[in-house]
């Protein structure tokens, strides 16, 4: 099988799998990291939600063939190292605001808002309402309403 390179996490790793295989059972499966969940397989409920290059993308739906060694994944498990604290400015607006419940859709959850904040940031405006309703994690819980105050909190704050 082929070798594929690509950077997850500031790490460089190196996976020996078939080029159809896609990304998310090449982190949970081969390299163990589980922060990206399994919940359809197929990019519809978002519960995969990572970062490719800083930007929201679901890895069940990009298979590892299209990756580069350029390219660099970012799981919950790496981003508070994006900004050099123990816990991401989303994650500590997530505690204060007690969001979850079971969890499951969680770590999707929070690199979709990280990846909103930024980019509507780096349109140099505030997070809208239509922002908030273009998300389209699923959570089974109910857990919205506390999603949209813990995102609205974390991009005031900064
Ligand atoms: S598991 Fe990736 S979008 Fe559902
Ligand atoms: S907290 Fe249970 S699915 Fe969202």
């Amino acid at each position: 099988m082929p070798d594929h390179t690509f950077r997850v996490n500031g790490e460089q790793v190196t996976v020996d799998v078939a080029d159809d295989v896609r990304l998310l059972w090449v982190l949970r499966d081969i390299l163990g990291i589980t922060g990206p969940k399994y919940g359809c397989g197929i990019n519809v409920c978002k519960a995969c939600t990572s970062h490719l290059n800083g930007e929201a993308f679901n890895p069940c739906a990009v298979p590892v063939g299209d990756l580069g060694p350029d390219d660099e994944i970012t799981t919950i498990e790496g981003l508070p190292a994006t900004v050099g604290r123990d816990l991401h400015p989303m994650q500590r607006a997530w505690l204060d605001h007690d969001v979850a419940q079971c969890g499951y859709c969680q770590p999707g959850q929070i690199m979709a808002a990280v990846a909103l904040v930024r980019r509507v940031q780096s349109e140099g405006r505030a997070v809208t309402d239509a922002d908030l309703d273009s998300l389209r994690n699923i959570c089974r819980c109910g857990t919205y309403p506390r999603i949209r105050a813990a995102i609205s909190a974390a991009a005031t704050d900064g």
